[in-house]
């Protein structure tokens, strides 16, 4: 499945690139554009100042976390699935002056990268539905952290699966049918996994990793509502759940866990 995705995420790249031909830029200088869900706070608060920290971004996609990071000082490993993905990241990289470390590989089979490497690993915005075995992730982020680092994340919240996508809250599916949902998308297939909040805090927990902070906060743009990736939403009122109903859940989930020390 997750070679399907990659397949999917490559001849997706085009179309991507395309959407965000801007905003990429502001990531190094305005770091809090690359973030939701107050997720660069809490770096803040556990990681502190990163420069020169060594701190690699999973599932990287369109690069805003590591441009952010590496802006802040931070020496950046990007690592993602799709080729073609970290071609446009790399372009782009060279464009900023960054000096960016680009990895091909499945973020829940890190052999490239030696044990106890980092210490922040991140991921962001939509990574976790493309993971087929929560326990293989986190357990590769346990091992690439060193002792005491910290894996921050910021994604859609579980909470926000289930609805039709449209203003009246009208359920599409249960909560607890977590997939796969295999759909298709510019002529290939594509595996989705629309975890619960249990699954991911338990796997996280099997992995070793120590919960130390859960934040579940509401999207500050109607873009989120919008349908967008990219740019400024237009219409505010969706950010009110008496006229958004699904506004007055949870739009992301940041979790703060560690690396035990010893
Ligand atoms: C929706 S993006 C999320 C990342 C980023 N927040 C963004 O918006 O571009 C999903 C990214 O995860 C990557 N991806 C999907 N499955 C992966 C896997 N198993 N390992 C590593 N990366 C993966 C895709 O190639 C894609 O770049």
């Amino acid at each position: 499945m997750h070679e399907a995705n990659r397949r999917y995420w490559d001849t997706a790249t085009p179309w991507w690139r395309e959407l965000d031909e801007e905003d990429w830029r502001r990531c190094p200088g305005q770091p809090s554009i690359a973030f939701e869900g107050d997720a660069l706070d809490m770096i803040d608060e556990f990681v502190g100042p990163l420069g020169g920290k060594p701190v690699c971004v999973l599932g990287s996609g369109d690069n805003y976390a590591a441009f952010a990071l590496a802006g802040l000082g931070a020496v950046v490993t990007s690592v993602d699935i799709s080729e073609q993905r970290l071609r446009v990241a790399e372009d782009r990289a060279g464009i900023l002056g960054l000096d960016i470390d680009f990895v091909r590989s499945d973020a829940a089979d890190l052999k490239s990268i030696r044990d106890a490497q980092y210490e922040l690993v991140c991921s962001t915005n939509g990574f976790f539905v493309w993971i087929a075995d929560l326990i293989r992730l986190y357990s590769e982020i346990s091992r690439i952290l060193k002792p005491g680092g910290y894996y921050i994340c910021y994604d859609i919240h579980p909470f926000m699966r289930p609805w039709k996508d449209q203003t009246t809250i009208e359920m599409e599916k249960p909560y607890f049918q977590t997939g796969p949902i295999q759909s298709g998308e510019q002529g290939q297939t594509t595996y989705e996994f629309h975890w619960t909040l249990g699954d991911i805090i338990n796997s996280l927990l099997k992995s070793g990793l120590v919960l130390r902070r859960i934040l579940e906060t509401t999207a500050q743009d109607s873009r989120f509502w919008q349908g967008a990736s990219y740019g400024k939403g237009t219409d505010d009122s969706l950010l009110d759940w008496n006229t958004n109903p699904r506004a007055g859940l949870p739009s992301w989930l940041t979790i703060v866990a560690q690396r035990p020390s010893v």
